[in-house]
């Protein structure tokens, strides 16, 4: 098998069900519209929902869990809602970090850290050393974080070192400029689920989702739970996963 089709299959080679899920938290402002609440309350739901998703993936033996929780592009939105969800993560690292410590889960930071408030940076440097030994869970933030950015990243690091003599071009390949991404050990994820209904990847992991089971469920994110995990879990389970070629590998 070729280097390319090695690095397609990450994480792929395993009988249990999927370990690495990558999950779109979307819905928090329709959820919160379709009550008369500010959209501050949806998010703030939906750290509710993410603290249950990371229980539950505990229970279920989840490895990785890669979460959207800011894009590069939410610089877009209102200032308040920024701010909100700025907030969010200081409170959620402030509040959960102990107990995600103890529970064995390892914190990862994705996406661009320069140009973000420097209390913002030491709160993810903390959570990722504090919880550096960790080996349960995974739990990967991606925060300021695109796919095309983090590629672009990459790109420039490898042409840099092109460009000092250290690196011979023609040594480029997949899975070299896949090294260069944010988090190059963790496995590609296996299953990707959007909440809310929108069907699109919105920049989250391009390079990652390559070959990963997509699920669109239709309630939005504050809703998610444990029970919506596993009927998306059942989903996946249906699927074949054939990465390109033509043996069907069953996905659980
Ligand atoms: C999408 O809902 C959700 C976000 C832009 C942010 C997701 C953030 C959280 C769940 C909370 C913060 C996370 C941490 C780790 C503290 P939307 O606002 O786009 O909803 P809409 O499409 O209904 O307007």
């Amino acid at each position: 098998m070729s280097n390319a089709a090695v690095s397609v299959r990450q994480g792929a080679d395993r009988s249990d069900g999927p370990l690495h899920f990558a999950l779109i938290m979307d819905g928090n402002g329709r959820w919160a519209a379709a009550r008369g609440l500010p959209r501050a309350e949806g998010h703030r739901r939906g750290v509710e929902a993410l603290r249950r998703v990371v229980r539950a993936a505990h229970e279920l033996g989840i490895r990785h869990l890669t979460i959207f929780s800011f894009s590069a592009e939410n610089w877009s939105r209102p200032a308040s809602e920024i701010g909100d969800l700025f907030g969010l993560l200081r409170r959620f690292i402030r509040n959960d970090l102990a107990t995600l410590h103890r529970d064995g889960v390892r914190v990862r930071v994705i996406g661009e850290r320069e140009g973000l408030d420097g209390d913002i940076c030491s709160l993810l440097n903390e959570a990722e050393e504090l919880t550096r030994s960790n080996t349960r869970l995974n739990l990967v933030v991606a925060f300021n974080y695109g796919s095309r950015q983090e590629i672009a990243r990459a790109a420039k690091r490898l042409a840099r070192e092109v460009a000092e003599g250290k690196r011979d071009p023609d040594t480029i390949d997949a899975d070299v400029l896949g090294q260069y991404l944010d988090a190059p050990d963790i496995p590609h994820p296996d299953l990707l689920i959007r909440t809310s209904g929108e069907q699109r990847l919105s920049n989250f992991l391009m390079w990652q989702a390559a070959y990963s089971e997509l699920v669109f469920v239709p309630i939005h994110w504050p809703d998610f739970d444990k029970a919506a995990l596993e009927e998306a879990i059942a989903e996946y389970a249906r699927r074949e996963r054939r990465f390109g070629g033509l043996v069907a590998k069953t996905a659980s």
